[in-house]
């Protein structure tokens, strides 16, 4: 009943912006052909739209091989991903390689027209090799180091784990990188883990060092002033995770190292897999929506294809929340992409993994498919008769046989063998952008003020309304091309740099609509406060700034052109500058002691009418 009403009043929120918003965007179009959008990925399968399954060979005899193939063609599944987590049967000792299994599990794929994904194994170091190389393993935030036995256990900044990483990716490369049955590659597996040993330490000096070029400089942009913070030298300079709570400019600083780290971690792989394979086959790695420990447009600008690994979890497929982690995906490389992992049913690791309802699956499948994807995958096909993961869902059970949702998948299957010629060479077209800024939902949740201010959910209290009324919605990051929206909406965009704001103020300037949400524009691209009110750089062309702004722990009324609203959450009022700036609501009547004196609270520049800011705003009806 609660998310019943949650919801409700989310709607709400944003009706009196809709309803500004509707002469703004015209109808709008759904899916059109891609030619007249941006260019699709090279080459993507053989079909127009993919089901797939997460498949294991190297858990089963191969005699049983061809059993579950017959099975995943009979539901018209049409490839597979093998590969990781597998580096201790290709690699069972160091320098042993046996990859040749893998040469005739893609094989019988192919008899049974299933194309094939290699994913690297790199996620799951072998034993022996961090046994060997104990420099390889991550080092925890408290200096103790991880053990083997689970997965993602390795140093994601040691050259030496690198150095491993390339040689068992060149040589499946250098095997698979022209089989006619292999569609692509995807590098690893949801990075996530960094590693804070001596080595990653001296890697983030370096970095510092050549992002700062002088410690001067860098004292400058932290205001190290502040608690006799000032370094002398670069190895004074910890790293976050030791003390969490620390100079905002340094929690900033260490993300963005982690965000490069990542990214040449993949680069490392990458390199050795394009070195060696057709153009045709396409690189990725799975991601993981809102997932916020490093800069995902940072990690995925060197792939060819964005992906990402989409769980209800617990509950039932809420439609806003996974369009919007979809269309968020989309926006990594703005252009289609795929659902390289999602639940058969049920997952294990959730608080209670309850089953999806019957059709909820296949609805899922097509929320995918509608907003960008060219493919679902299942994970998994049959669960490991032994490891951590035996509760999870699958499409058959521990006597290889289908389970119940085989037969829906199998309809998932034959619709989209119906329907994918129709769809091919399509993509989402939107005329209204919301956009993300990792960095600014990192800043807000180092600093939330209100502790009810998560900056996903400020999100959503745009995207929901508006994804209800206009259907399709990209979004992108605050650096992108705006030229062709019709509307452009950044929801707490709490740090705009230089180079954003040039961008958003041409993008107004040349007859643009921009709304900026609450929060915005306070701080630059050091995580430091910008000199100006907010919205900072943005100021000028709005003809006001944001005088306060308060964390509410009440409920504060408003009302104006839009009706009559209220707020619970966060407020800010304006102080107009220009004569042209038309306010649109006022903070209304006011309860007993209270420190917000009426104030007029919105503005929208007559001179510059397009540029609005907007609070959040639950209309009283
Ligand atoms: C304490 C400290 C101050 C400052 C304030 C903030 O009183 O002494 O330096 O941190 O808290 O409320
Ligand atoms: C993640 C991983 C998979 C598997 C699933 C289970 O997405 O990438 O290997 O563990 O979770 O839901």
């Amino acid at each position: 009943m609660k998310n019943i009403l949650d919801a409700n009043l989310v709607r709400l929120a944003y009706f009196a912006t809709l309803a500004l918003l509707a002469a703004i965007c015209a109808a709008p179009a759904f899916i059109i052909p891609a030619h007249a959008q941006q260019p699709l990925p090279a080459a993507l399968g053989k079909l127009p739209l993919e089901l797939g399954a997460a498949w294991y060979p190297e858990q089963w005899p191969e005699s049983r091989w061809n059993s579950d193939l017959t099975l995943m063609e009979q539901a018209h599944l049409h490839f597979v991903r093998i590969g990781e987590f597998a580096w201790s049967t290709m690699e069972p000792s160091e320098g042993v390689y046996k990859i040749d299994w893998l040469e005739r599990a893609i094989r019988l794929a192919e008899k049974h027209h299933i194309a094939v994904l290699i994913g690297t194994p790199t996620a799951a170091p072998p034993a022996w090799l961090t046994q060997k190389y104990p420099e390889t393993l991550r080092t925890l935030a408290d200096g103790r180091k991880d053990e083997h036995g689970g997965r993602q256990q390795f140093d994601w900044s040691s050259s030496k784990y690198r150095e491993f990483c390339r040689d068992i990716v060149t040589r499946l490369a250098e095997r698979f990188g022209h089989d006619p049955n292999v569609i692509g590659w995807q590098i690893d597996n949801e990075y996530a883990n960094d590693s804070e040993g001596a080595n990653t330490r001296q890697q983030f000096d370096d970095w510092l060092h050549a992002k700062y070029k002088t410690l001067d400089n860098l004292n400058a942009r932290w205001t190290t002033s502040y608690w006799s913070q000032t370094y002398n030298s670069w190895d004074q300079i910890n790293i976050p995770g030791l003390h969490r709570s620390e100079n905002p400019g340094l929690n900033l600083a260490w993300r963005e190292f982690v965000s490069d780290t990542w990214r040449s971690y993949q680069r490392n792989q990458l390199d050795a897999i394009r070195a060696h394979s057709d153009k045709r086959q396409f690189i990725t790695t799975n991601m993981m929506g809102w997932f916020d420990a490093y800069d995902q447009y940072t990690v995925a600008q060197d792939l060819d294809l964005a992906s990402w690994d989409g769980y209800v979890g617990t509950g039932q497929l809420n439609v806003e929340d996974n369009s919007a982690r979809h269309d968020l995906v989309r926006g990594f490389l703005r252009k289609n992409f795929w659902v390289m992992e999602t639940q058969p049913a049920f997952v294990n690791w959730s608080q209670d993994n309850n089953a999806l309802n019957k059709g909820e699956t296949r609805a899922m499948a097509w929320n995918a498919i509608g907003h960008g994807s060219e493919a679902v995958e299942y994970w998994q096909w049959r669960s490991a008769l032994n490891g951590q993961e035996q509760y999870h869902g699958t499409l058959v059970g521990a006597d290889g046989t289908p389970i119940p949702l085989y037969t829906e998948i199998q309809q998932i299957g034959a619709d989209f063998d119906k329907a994918g010629p129709a769809l091919a060479g399509t993509t989402v077209h939107s005329n209204v952008a919301l956009l993300n800024d990792d960095p600014s939902r990192w800043a807000i949740d180092w600093q939330r003020h209100n502790k009810a201010f998560d900056p996903v959910a400020a999100f959503m209290s745009f995207y929901t309304p508006l994804h209800d009324a206009v259907r399709s919605i990209d979004v992108i990051p605050d650096t992108a091309r705006f030229d062709h929206y019709k509307l452009v909406v950044a929801p707490a965009l709490n740090l705009i740099t230089p180079e954003a704001a040039k961008n958003l103020e041409a993008y107004v300037r040349n007859g643009g609509h921009l709304v900026l949400g609450p929060r915005s524009g306070m701080k630059d691209e050091d995580n430091s406060l910008w000199p100006q009110r907010q919205p900072g750089p943005l100021a000028d062309l709005l003809g006001a700034h944001v005088e306060q702004y308060y964390a509410l722990d009440e409920t504060v009324p408003l009302s104006g052109d839009w009706g009559n609203a209220h707020d619970n959450l966060w407020a800010e009022f304006l102080t107009v500058k220009s004569p042209d700036t038309r306010v649109l609501m006022h903070y209304s009547s006011l309860t007993a002691g209270s420190t917000i004196s009426p104030q007029p609270l919105r503005a929208g520049s007559a001179k510059v009418p397009s540029l609005i800011l907007v609070p959040r705003l639950i209309l009283s009806q």
